[in-house]
């Protein structure tokens, strides 16, 4: 069976290897050229672990990476999984999937085959029908459930895992009406995946099930951020030990409970935006999750006072971010909250120092020569006022005493209690445990 994968981002590239490392024929589209001739090189523009491995395993094979979406005309799947990037007001910016559907809907009027077309792109509920389905019908003279099939297939997986999630999602949810085309891709699943439940309901049922399922872990990380705040009150309390016991609840669950300096990355802040602007505009007030993005803004907001605290005034001042990534093993810094915090630090007139083992070339595109870039993290500890850990990067953890006899004044704030356990010769912070 031949597939096509169209926007080769984190999540159609990985589908669409997977799927070649299954024997199926897949096609993957993008329009971006550069990205083309990168992966045509075996090379993946982003970091993922492991991706590159299976796009050399199976390029050229059973994988055809191409900017010709005229490629997918014999194709019986056609999965969409372009980005829909946030606008200002918090809602998801259509245009992409909305053109991408526009060129389907042209290749379609030449089918003959009655493709399926599976939305993985994150869309708010009501899109899929609304939006998508009416593009398709009206462009192709075609009628869906007849000569085509059209199902909502939301993707769950985690940057730095994006392969071993998709290699076995928890979960596979499929939205549509109950025709043979979701029987179809039913059974695709349930042989890729052969012990995975699969969950199928209507197209706006599972485009909120993702929003729901985002909200929820973007819920728990607010709720042990704001634990991390009451034991900072509390002399001698951790709240890694409060995580490990309240987790060991099975109706609470040990996952997601780090407390740390916020959530960010390409996921959680964008999604839980455009729950809240739709649930405004369908007239519900989300007050849960307004608390949620507060609570999350307050850890920013609570680590710049301590400093203000320690180091008053910080005008002037040298501090160090040590993590630039959104979380470890990735290079991405899209929503980070290293860049919330340096943009923080930068208005207040710091000269910032920042060190990361792989994302200093996507924070560069972005800061240019307002920031200095370390080579080392020694390198970025010398001579500094103040070292703030964001991400829980290994080679952070074995920093000691030594290293930080560098900096000009030996004040650590760790957002990820890497070095709590250790003795240090130091002003020691860290979200979550009470002095
Ligand atoms: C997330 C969801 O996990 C995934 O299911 C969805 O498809 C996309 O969004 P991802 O963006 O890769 O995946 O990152 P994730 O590992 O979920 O982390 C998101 C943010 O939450 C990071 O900034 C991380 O540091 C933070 N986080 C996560 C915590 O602060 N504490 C935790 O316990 C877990």
């Amino acid at each position: 069976m031949k597939i096509a994968v169209i926007g080769l981002g984190f999540v159609g590239l990985s589908l669409a290897t997977v799927l070649a490392t299954k024997s199926f024929s897949v096609i993957g589209i993008d329009s971006d050229k550069n990205k083309i001739s990168t992966l045509r090189n075996c090379k993946i523009p982003f970091y993922e672990p492991r991706l590159d491995i299976l796009l050399k395993k199976t390029l050229k094979r059973k994988l055809i990476v191409s900017s010709d979406i005229s490629l997918i005309k014999d194709c019986k799947l056609i999965f969409i999984s372009v980005g829909t990037p946030p606008q200002n007001d918090g809602s998801i910016d259509l245009r992409m999937i909305q053109s991408v559907t526009a060129q389907i809907a042209q290749i379609l009027t030449q089918m003959k085959n009655e493709p399926i077309i599976l939305v993985k792109s994150t869309v708010i509920p009501g899109t899929t029908e609304k939006k998508i389905l009416p593009i398709l019908e009206k462009k192709s003279r075609k009628k869906v459930g007849k000569n085509f099939g059209l199902i909502t297939n939301p993707e769950f997986l985690r940057e730095t895992k994006a392969v071993e999630d998709t290699l076995q999602p928890h979960v596979v949810v499929l939205g549509g009406n109950n025709d043979k085309f979701l029987k179809f891709v039913k059974k695709f699943y349930s042989r890729l995946h052969p012990n995975v439940p699969i969950i199928s309901t209507n197209h706006q049922t599972a485009e909120i099930i993702k929003y729901a399922n985002n909200s929820f872990l973007a819920t728990k990380i607010s709720f042990i951020n704001q634990i991390a705040r009451i034991c900072e009150a509390i002399r001698g309390a951790n709240v890694d030990d409060v995580a490990k016991a309240i987790g060991l609840d099975p109706r609470i669950g040990p996952l997601f409970l780090n407390a740390g300096p916020g959530y960010g990355g390409s996921c959680l802040p964008k999604d839980i935006k455009a729950v809240i602007n739709f649930a405004s505009q369908a007239g519900v007030n989300s007050s849960l999750l307004n608390a949620v993005e507060l609570i999350n803004e307050d850890q920013l907001f609570n680590i710049i006072s301590i400093i203000k605290k320690k180091l008053s005034p910080i005008v002037g001042k040298k501090i160090t971010v040590l993590g630039l990534a959104f979380k470890p093993d990735t290079d991405d810094v899209r929503d980070s909250v290293s860049l919330k915090l340096i943009k923080l630090l930068l208005k207040n007139k710091v000269s910032v120092v920042v060190h990361d083992p792989i994302a200093i070339e996507n924070t560069r595109a972005i800061f240019d020569s307002k920031i200095y870039y370390a080579k080392s993290v020694k390198d970025a500890l010398r001579g500094s006022n103040c070292a703030i850990i964001m991400t829980a990067w290994k080679e952070y953890s074995v920093l000691s005493s030594k290293d930080f006899k560098l900096m000009k004044k030996q004040l650590i704030i760790d957002c990820r209690r890497i070095l709590a356990e250790k003795k240090l010769d130091v002003e020691y912070y860290a979200v979550g445990i009470g002095l």
